[in-house]
């Protein structure tokens, strides 16, 4: 089961991903927790783009290719994996195709800016492990701690605001031309596509997810 999740920032790849990862036993590829962890440990990758991921920009495609091209070799992808973040623009979906890494399903979560933007302010994280809460839609079971670990969540650097508008509109320039790639890569035959509103609850997107992948 190799899979993309595409959509916004905040559109709820990250959620289903969690979904999909326990009840599917695909490891979850998330470009955007990779980064994070490199910038944590303050390694040369982390130095290299933590500004550029914290002003809301896009970290530069040979790095992200040679991130995801290491990745997928590793063991615990040979039966599948879930692409949460990429590809996010037609040049990686263009490498990650020149380096003969295959796709079943991508699985588009379509949903307003408006309510992006709304969504992004209550969100709250478990860096560590990626899990993602939010105060009001997808709340944690006790306040502010993780479900697993009861660590204290924290707020992304890159959610406030101004940051997200600045992320939509990247979104819409940069990575919304993948719709049309991978309809086309439908058409071929090539692989499945599938979009789901991504303005129902979490639960209700992932119930539609379990039908769809049985
Ligand atoms: P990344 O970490 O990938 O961020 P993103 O794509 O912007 O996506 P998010 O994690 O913000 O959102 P999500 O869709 O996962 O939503 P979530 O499930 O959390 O990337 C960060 C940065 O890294 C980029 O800006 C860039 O700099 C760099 N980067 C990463 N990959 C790159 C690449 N390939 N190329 C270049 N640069 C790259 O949900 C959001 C909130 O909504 C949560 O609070 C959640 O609880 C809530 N929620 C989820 N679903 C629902 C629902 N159905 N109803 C109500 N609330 C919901």
């Amino acid at each position: 089961m190799r899979i993309i999740l595409l959509g916004a920032p905040g559109a709820g790849k990250g959620t289903q991903a969690q979904f999909i990862m326990e009840n599917y036993g695909v490891p979850q590829i998330s470009t955007g927790d990779m980064l994070r962890a490199a910038i944590k440990e303050g390694s040369e990758l982390g130095q290299k783009v933590k500004a550029v991921m914290d002003s809301g920009q896009l970290v530069s495609d040979e790095l992200i290719i040679e991130l995801v091209k290491d990745r997928v070799k590793k063991e615990d992808c040979a039966k599948g994996f879930l692409l949460d973040g990429f590809p996010r623009t037609i040049p990686q979906a263009d490498a990650m195709k020149e380096n003969g890494i295959d796709v079943d399903f991508v699985l588009e979560f379509d949903v307003p800016d408006e309510e992006i933007v709304k969504r992004m302010s209550g969100r709250r994280v478990h860096a560590p492990s990626g899990r993602v809460y939010h105060t009001v839609y997808n709340p944690p079971k006790v306040a502010g701690k993780d479900n697993e670990t009861g660590d204290e969540l924290t707020i992304r650097v890159d959610d406030v605001e101004e940051t997200v508008r600045k992320r939509l509109a990247i979104y819409h320039d940069q990575t919304a031309p993948l719709i049309a790639y991978y309809g086309k890569e439908a058409e071929a035959g090539n692989s499945k596509y599938v979009t789901f509103d991504g303005t129902q609850t979490v639960d209700a997107v992932s119930k539609q997810l379990a039908e769809l992948l049985g």
